[in-house]
Formats: structure tokens, C-alpha cells, sequence
């Protein structure tokens, strides 16, 4: 007997008519007209169901704090990393914990199936480190937490962040992250890219730095890190994240840099939200958008994920781990308008962040893992036009949490009573 059945689905490769089976925790079937008993069956009615939506990029040691100590009152990236510095002296391990907990509850209940969070390694006592790993090991049946040991301070500029960041790793940290925009000068930039990397591919790990995320077009540490990449055999392990000076940079010298960037099979991760609230700021008019070249990266072959970097913390306000609207942020910016451009959006937040965080399993085939989301959306452009309702989450064949679908009653005369935004 399966553990659940899903008839009538839409996928988001556009067929039509599915059924999805799901057993002992995997996809045993996908196609047309199963009939088998299920513990539980799901009438999709045509609907939108997708693997489960990837956050590449989040801060979860910093989630939820807004307004302690104090609101970044500038709104600045620089007012925020000064904020969060505040913010470590006091905060605790049961406090991360606690936070981050509520927040992974409200990243299932949207949809998100796997995080990639960074953590702060600028901390003598590693409080963020010890409470995400913490975390990590209480959500594992729920979620994924992929965790990237990051030296906020510069792994150069913070005298003790290098064997801080390496304690991390000791302690079971996945990935390794970086900040050369943040370090003293241009060369401890390109330094601490060298130096980190090589860590990485003695440890076998995977790097994810934030990269360049400034408007100075001069900025060259991604160049820096796709060199590494390749000088180190680093190849499809490595992302760049941010990347906002490509924004700025010489139309020339980015049609080189792209070029490098491909032969390393560098992973770009954009955060929309977060790149056109922060970035321009020492802009008048015409003031800059800050958004990474999304279209010519993925049309030069690299994968390109959108992460959300942040929801109410230092940094931002807002948020609410809608990967849907980090999409239609995105979408907005890159003017990425166009319906093939538009679907696109959708593998930007579903299986391209899978495949940037190595997730194994991941996807609609047989054998892969039964982590679905049922949307109230026919396909993934109305399902980012409508953020749409997230109706079932369902974890290895389990739905883990539901939400009644989204309609409004009318009381208009001769109208119809009830409204499903959906249709
Ligand atoms: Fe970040």
C-alpha cells in the first residue's frame, strides 16, 4: 500500500494529468491513472506540484532578532553588519536556537525543503555555531540545514577568525564561506580567497563565499575565486554569492569574467531582496540596481540559484521565507519578463538551489525522495504571480503541513459568492 497518492497534478515542466505515487519515503510511480490503495490520497485538481522550494543563501544565527538591540537605522549593509556585531555580544545559544527553530517552522509551512544558512565564525565562544548545529540535527527529518562556516568580520581583518572558521569546520560545519570584499584591501581579498579555498579542497568541501557584494565596479574578487576554483580542481563545488559589483562593472571586462566564471562552473546565488534594498545606496539618480547579471550568466551556462538571505534581522525587515516572492523579486529586476524567462525564475528557487547545495534526490522522477508542495497555482508562473498558497507540504511521502486555500467572498449582487485567485 503506498503512503500517499497525489492524482491530477500539474508538474512545472507543464504536463498535465499526473498522478504521484509515494512509498517508504521515495517516488514510486509518476504517470497517468495510478489506481493503488494509499494511506492518504491528495486530489491535486490540475494544480501545481513541484519538488520543494531551496533557500541557497540565509542567515539563520540572525533570524528573527529585529529591533534587538537597536533598529539598523540607516539601512545599510555596513549599519547591519555593526548592528549584528552588537547583537553577538549578547545573544545566546538557547536564544539562536529558539529563533531559529520558529523560523525552520516557517520555512516548512511555505514550502522550503532544504537551507543553506551561513554562520557567523567571528565569535570566540562559536555561539552561533554550536546553536545552529544544534538546530540542524532537531529539524533533519523536516528540513535540510546545509551550514557554511563564514567569517562576517574577514577571515584576514578579525585576528582570530581564520582558527575560528576552522574550529567550525573541526565541528562538523558543511561548506566553507568567505567575505573578501570585507577584508582591509583588494590583495587581503584576494588572499583570504586563496586561503579559504584551499581549505576546502584539502577538506573536500564545498565554498560558498559572499562575493563582491558592493557597487564598486573595480571589485575583483570573483575573478579571485573562479581563478582559485580552477587552480584547485574546485570545479561545480564552489559559489559566489551576491556578485552585486557585476552589476557595475565594465560591460568589457565582464564579457571576459563571465568566460572564467563558466570554465570554473562557478554557482552564482543572487539575493533579489536583499541586493535592491542595499545595494545603490551611495547613489543619487540615476541610482543603481545592485541585482547581479542574472540573464547573461545563466545564458553563459552557470547555474544561478536566488537565495533570501535574510528575514528580520539587521539587514532587513521583512521577509517571510517565500521563496515565491524572492522569485518575482528577481524576475523584476533581471526584467527577466518573458514566459520562457519567467519559468526560469521558478528553477531559480526549486531545482537550481538543489543543485548548488548538492541535494541528492531531489526532484520529480521515480526513486527520487517524496518532498512535494502542492500550490494553489496551475503552473509556476501564476504560481509566482500569485504567491500562491502553499495547500500540502509533504516530506519522504508525509504531508508535514497544510494551508487552507486562498478564496474571498464576495457580497456583491450578481457576482459569484466566493473567489479562488487561482482561476
Ligand atoms: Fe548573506
Amino acid at each position: 500500500m503506498l503512503d500517499l497518492l497525489i492524482k491530477h497534478a500539474t508538474l512545472p515542466d507543464g504536463t498535465t494529468g499526473t498522478d504521484i505515487a509515494c512509498a517508504n519515503g521515495t517516488i514510486t510511480a509518476i504517470e497517468p491513472g495510478i489506481t493503488a490503495e494509499a494511506a492518504r490520497t491528495i486530489d491535486a485538481t490540475g494544480r501545481l506540484v513541484s519538488p520543494p522550494f531551496i533557500d541557497p543563501h540565509f542567515h539563520m544565527d540572525a533570524t528573527l532578532s529585529l529591533g534587538r538591540p537597536r533598529m539598523n537605522e540607516s539601512g545599510t549593509l555596513l549599519e547591519g553588519i555593526a548592528l549584528w556585531g552588537e547583537l553577538k555580544e549578547i545573544q545566546t545559544v538557547e536564544e539562536i536556537v529558539e529563533r531559529a527553530l520558529a523560523y525552520c517552522d516557517i520555512a516548512v509551512s511555505m514550502g522550503i525543503g532544504a537551507i543553506r544558512s551561513h554562520v557567523d565564525t567571528c565569535d570566540d565562544r562559536l555561539t552561533g555555531v554550536q546553536a545552529l548545529l544544534e538546530v540542524r540535527e532537531k529539524v533533519k527529518d523536516y528540513l535540510d540545514l546545509q551550514l557554511v562556516a563564514f567569517p562576517q568580520d574577514g577571515v584576514l581583518r578579525d585576528k582570530t577568525a581564520m582558527e575560528n572558521t576552522i574550529r567550525a569546520l573541526d565541528m562538523g560545519v558543511d561548506v566553507v564561506g568567505g567575505i573578501p570584499h570585507f577584508e582591509r584591501t583588494m590583495s587581503d581579498g584576494t588572499e583570504s580567497v586563496r586561503r579559504l579555498c584551499e581549505i576546502a579542497a584539502e577538506r573536500g568541501l564545498m565554498v560558498d563565499m559572499h562575493c563582491d557584494e558592493s557597487d564598486d565596479p573595480h571589485s575583483r574578487h570573483v575573478e579571485a575565486l573562479a581563478y582559485e576554483t580552477q587552480r584547485l580542481g574546485l570545479q561545480g563545488r564552489v559559489a559566489g554569492s551576491h556578485l552585486t559589483s557585476m552589476h557595475s562593472m565594465d560591460n568589457y571586462y565582464v564579457s571576459k569574467l563571465i568566460a572564467l566564471m563558466a570554465e570554473s562552473e562557478l554557482r552564482v546565488i543572487p539575493n533579489p531582496l536583499i541586493n535592491i534594498m542595499l545595494q545603490g545606496r551611495h547613489d543619487t539618480y540615476p541610482k543603481r540596481r545592485g541585482q547581479t547579471r542574472v540573464r547573461e550568466l545563466r545564458d553563459a551556462g552557470l547555474t544561478v540559484g536566488f537565495g533570501s538571505d535574510c528575514v528580520k534581522d539587521p539587514w532587513y525587515s521583512l521577509g517571510c521565507a517565500d521563496m515565491l516572492d524572492v522569485a518575482a523579486m528577481g524576475l523584476h529586476v533581471g526584467q527577466l519578463s518573458s514566459r520562457a524567462d519567467m519559468r526560469w525564475c521558478f528553477d531559480a528557487v526549486t531545482v537550481n538551489s538543489a543543485e548548488i547545495m548538492g541535494l541528492e534526490g531531489y526532484g520529480l522522477a521515480k526513486g527520487c525522495k517524496a518532498n512535494l508542495v502542492v500550490l494553489q497555482a496551475p503552473d509556476p508562473i501564476e504560481a509566482i504571480r500569485l504567491r500562491a498558497t502553499r495547500l500540502f507540504v509533504i516530506r519522504r511521502g508525509k504531508v508535514i503541513a497544510e494551508t487552507p486555500a486562498s478564496t474571498a467572498r464576495l457580497a456583491m449582487s450578481g457576482r459569484p459568492e466566493t473567489l479562488d485567485p487561482s482561476t
